[in-house]
C-alpha cells in the first residue's frame, strides 16, 4: 500500500480551535470563509464559540473611522480572553491590518498576527511564528491573488443563497475611499473556477448566488467580460438565481442590461452607488460621471427592465459640499425613486486623495443634519415603493422561517425585497408565487397564489 505523504505531514493546527469575527462588507464575509478553508486544511478546527478558541482572528474594515473604532474597542476586550488562556493567539486580518501594519502588534492591546487581504495563504505560517513567541506579520499586496481554487467553508448557513467573489481590489480611486489602498489593485478570477463554485453550490441545494466585486462591471479575464460571466453562471440552471454587486455607474453597459433582460433568472435588481447628485461634487469625488450620465444609465436600466429595482450608496458632507449640492442629492433620490439606500456621513480616511488635498470642512452637525434628511427621504421612497407592490404578483425564493411567527416563512422577490407569507407546505429553498397583500416600511406581506 502506498503511503499518503500528506497525511504524515505535521499540520500546524493540530486540532487547535479557530474563531473568526467578521466586520464590514460582504467581501470580508467571503474572505472569512476562505480563511477558514485555508486553516482547516492545516488542521485547525473551526468553532463558533469564542471562549473555546485557541486562535482568534478579527477580519476588519477600514472604510469609515467608526468601523475602526469599534475594532479598537474589541481589541481591548481581548485582554480578558488572554488572561483566561495565556496561550491564546489573537490576529487582525483584512483592511485594517493592511492600513496599520506593524503598528498593530505594538502596545498593551497589540496582537500576535497581522495579515492583509492578500496574505491569507500565509496564515498557517504566521500562526506558527506567533506560537513560537514571535509576531506573524504579512501585509504584502499582490497583483494576482484571487484565491481562485479555494473552496470557501460556508459559514452563514441558510443553505439557499451564497456569495461568490469574482474579483478583488479596486482601481477607481474615488477620492474619499481607502479601499484601493487596503485591498490593492483590481484583478479578476478565472471564470471556470467561478462557474465550478456556482455549480457545486447549486448541486448542494443552493438556489441563489451573488457575484461580488468592488466594480463587477470591469470584470475581465481573457476573452470573458462581465456579461459573458453572468450568462455562464445563469446557464447552470434556470432554478439558480444570479445577483451581483457592486456596479460602478461609469461602467454599466447596455450589453450587460441586454444580457440581464434576456435571462429571467438574473435578478431584477441593480445596486448603483450614486454617492452624490451634484456633478460638481462627483468631480471632487473623482467618480468620472456626471448627474446626467447617471440618470441616462437609470433610464437605460428602465428601458431594458421596467421592473428592475435600483438601490444606491450616498455620502453626506463630503469636502466642500454646499447646501445646493446637498439639495441635488435629494432631488436625484426623488428622480430615481430608489428602492433602498446605504447612507453615510463622510469620514476622512488617512492616505486618500481627499485627506491629502481636500479639506474635511463640512461641520459635523451639518453632516449629521444632511444625513438625517437623506435618511428620512429614503424612508419615504422605500415605503412608496413597497406600497406600489401591493396587489402585484411575485415569485419568491424562500430563505427561512419568519422571526416573528414560526408558521410563516420569508423569501425574496427578484427585486430583492423581503416577503413574509404563511408557510403552507413549503420549505426553505422553494420557489413560491405570491400576491402582495400589504406592507410595513421594511417588509412586504403576501399570500400564496394557488392555480
Ligand atoms: N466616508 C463615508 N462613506 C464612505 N464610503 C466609502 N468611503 C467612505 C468614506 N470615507 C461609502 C461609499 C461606498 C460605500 C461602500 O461606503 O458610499 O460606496
Ligand atoms: Fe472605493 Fe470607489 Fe473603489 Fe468603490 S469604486 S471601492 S467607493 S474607490
Amino acid at each position: 500500500m502506498e503511503l499518503n505523504i500528506n497525511s504524515l505531514r505535521p499540520l500546524t493546527g493540530d486540532g487547535r480551535r479557530l474563531f473568526v469575527e467578521t466586520y464590514g462588507c460582504q467581501m470580508n464575509a467571503g474572505d472569512t470563509e476562505i480563511v477558514v478553508a485555508i486553516m482547516q486544511n492545516e488542521g485547525f478546527v473551526y468553532t463558533d464559540r469564542i471562549e473555546e478558541a485557541d486562535v482568534i482572528l478579527i477580519n476588519t474594515c477600514s472604510i469609515r473611522d467608526n468601523a475602526e473604532q469599534r475594532i479598537w474597542g474589541r481589541l481591548s476586550e481581548m485582554r480578558r480572553y488572554r488572561r483566561r488562556k495565556p496561550s491564546l493567539l489573537v490576529g487582525i486580518i483584512g483592511c485594517m491590518a493592511e492600513r496599520l501594519k506593524e503598528r498593530l502588534v505594538e502596545g498593551e492591546n497589540g496582537v500576535d498576527i497581522v495579515a492583509g487581504p492578500d496574505s491569507y495563504r500565509d496564515l498557517p505560517r504566521l500562526v506558527r511564528e506567533a506560537g513560537s513567541g514571535g509576531k506573524g506579520v504579512n501585509v504584502l499586496l499582490s497583483s494576482e491573488e484571487t484565491y481562485a481554487e479555494i473552496a470557501p467553508v460556508r459559514l452563514d448557513k441558510n443553505g439557499v443563497s451564497a456569495f461568490i467573489a469574482i474579483m478583488r481590489g479596486c482601481n477607481n480611486y474615488c477620492s474619499y475611499c481607502v479601499v484601493p489602498y487596503t485591498r490593492g489593485i483590481e484583478r479578476s478570477r478565472d471564470p471556470q473556477t467561478i462557474v465550478a463554485e456556482a455549480r457545486s453550490l447549486f448541486e448542494n441545494g443552493y438556489r441563489e448566488v451573488t457575484l461580488l466585486g468592488q466594480n463587477v462591471n470591469s470584470y475581465s479575464f481573457g476573452e470573458v467580460g462581465f456579461p459573458d460571466l453572468i450568462r455562464m453562471v445563469a446557464e447552470i440552471s434556470p432554478l439558480l438565481r444570479v445577483r451581483f454587486a457592486t456596479s460602478h455607474p461609469k461602467d454599466i453597459s447596455d450589453r450587460l442590461l441586454e444580457t440581464m433582460a434576456s435571462m429571467s433568472n438574473v435578478c431584477r435588481a441593480i445596486h448603483l452607488p450614486a454617492q452624490s447628485g451634484a456633478t460638481s461634487m462627483l468631480a471632487r469625488m473623482n467618480r468620472k460621471y456626471t448627474r446626467e450620465w447617471y440618470l441616462g444609465r437609470v433610464e437605460a436600466i428602465r428601458r431594458y427592465m421596467p421592473d428592475c429595482a435600483i438601490t444606491t450608496d450616498l455620502i453626506a458632507g463630503f469636502s466642500g459640499e454646499t447646501e445646493e449640492e446637498h439639495e441635488q442629492t435629494l432631488s436625484l433620490m426623488r428622480e430615481v425613486g430608489y428602492e433602498f439606500a446605504y447612507m453615510f456621513k463622510y469620514s476622512e480616511r488617512p492616505g486618500t486623495f481627499a485627506q491629502r488635498h481636500l479639506p474635511d470642512d463640512v461641520p459635523d452637525e451639518v453632516k449629521t443634519a444632511r444625513l438625517q434628511q437623506i435618511i428620512e427621504l429614503q424612508n419615504e421612497l422605500s415605503e412608496q415603493s413597497n406600497r406600489r407592490d401591493v396587489g402585484r404578483e411575485f415569485e419568491i425564493l424562500v430563505e427561512g422561517v419568519s422571526k416573528r411567527r414560526d408558521d410563516q416563512l420569508f423569501g425574496r422577490t427578484s427585486q430583492n425585497k423581503v416577503v413574509v407569507f404563511d408557510r403552507g407546505t413549503h420549505r426553505v429553498g422553494d420557489y413560491v408565487r405570491v400576491r402582495v397583500t400589504g406592507c410595513t416600511s421594511a417588509t412586504l406581506l403576501g399570500e400564496e397564489i394557488f392555480q
